[in-house]
């Protein structure tokens, strides 16, 4: 018996095979079991001789079958850890990150900046009314910009009657300020605007920052000022040369459009430097701005004979251009990964 089953269980290749094994031999009905239970109706005489036999036996099988299970649980484990085994020298597998798309990022450092100078974060609607947009802002019914080939209109008027349109800049917030919180203002306004445009320059969709201050005693030295501070921490240098040009704008009076001196280096266009230094260079249009047209005050519910202001516009888009020495405009809304990586933009 013993031959027997030591060869069952060294022939038992996994646990399932040996577990039978160990029923067969060592379970209730078992047949070790069976000569062990015959121990009781022995003689003395008998037991002395088989017993000891017996309870040999049964110890050996015992043993064989604990070293075997042993054997078996150490081979599966050496099976698993080499099944798992991992190879360092292999490349990781690229992680894919979110980021933060340039023209939100620029939005982000213009609300830290203006927060440093005490302005606050302004919003108002992108779909617009056309008082807002544009009555509101001294914009006359016969301006150019209220055409149906510049504005995208909605075929349905609100519930005052007014014309429905996307916004085309983000002056109305000018006004949504100024009639919600009165007076003193100091606002900034980032966000979508939408004309009916497009080229290398021109998207339909595009963002500007709008400025807006309004107290007791403003002046366009403070406009002045802003601006160049403004810029000076956004391009983090103090080699900013500004040139505000006499310009029109129905909603301020005086008006002036801000360009910014550009050195070319290498054929691209480096803020910096100034008109004498000699270096080839140019002005480049950055933004329009002036004092708040006393008919805008008055229409956003203010006495114009006791508040003043400045206001600004800028495109956003053209910031973030500039910053990061972007050409095309249209790239911005394409959402390609590859050009959001090459600029830095995506991990
Ligand atoms: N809203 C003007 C534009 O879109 C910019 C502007 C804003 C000019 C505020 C003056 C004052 O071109």
């Amino acid at each position: 018996v013993q031959e027997l089953a030591l060869a069952r269980i060294a022939a038992s290749d996994d646990l399932a095979a040996l577990e039978a094994a160990r029923i067969d031999y060592l379970g209730k009905q078992g047949s070790i079991s069976a000569l062990l239970k015959t121990l009781g109706a022995m003689t003395p005489e008998q037991r002395q001789s088989e017993g000891r036999a017996i309870h040999e036996l049964r110890e050996a099988v015992s043993a064989a079958l604990a070293s075997r299970k042993a054997e078996l649980e150490n081979a599966a484990l050496d099976a698993q850890l080499a099944g798992e085994r991992l190879d360092m020298s292999l490349p990781a597998p690229p992680r894919l990150e979110g980021s933060i798309h340039p023209v939100s990022q620029v939005m982000d450092e213009l609300a830290e900046i203006f927060a440093d100078l005490g302005f606050a974060v302004a919003t108002g609607p992108e779909i617009e009314d056309d008082w807002h947009n544009f009555t509101a802002l001294n914009i006359p019914e016969t301006h150019p910009a209220r055409a149906m080939h510049d504005t995208f209109y909605f075929d349905r008027a609100d519930a005052g009657g007014h014309k429905m349109l996307l916004r085309t800049h983000t002056s109305p917030v000018q006004i949504r300020t100024m009639v919600a919180d009165g007076a003193p203002v100091r606002i900034i306004a980032p966000g979508r605007t939408y004309r009916s445009d497009s080229d290398a320059t021109h998207t339909p969709m595009f963002h500007q920052v709008e400025g807006l201050v309004i107290d007791r005693g403003i002046h366009m030295g403070h406009l002045k000022w802003t601006l160049e501070t403004f810029l000076k921490a956004f391009f983090e240098t103090d080699d900013i040369h500004l040139r505000l040009r006499p310009s029109y704008f129905p909603f301020t009076e005086p008006s002036a459009e801000v360009d910014v001196w550009y050195r070319l280096e290498k054929g691209r266009r480096v803020l910096g430097g100034s008109p004498d230094d000699g270096k080839d260079g140019g002005w480049m249009e950055l933004l329009g701005s002036g004092m708040v047209h006393p008919k805008v005050i008055a229409a956003a519910g203010l006495d114009p004979q006791e508040w003043q202001g400045f206001a600004f516009g800028c495109g956003i888009d053209r910031l973030a251009m500039l910053k990061y020495g972007i050409d095309d405009l249209r790239a911005f809304f394409d959402g390609d990964l590859r050009w959001l990586k090459h600029y830095g933009f995506s991990a």
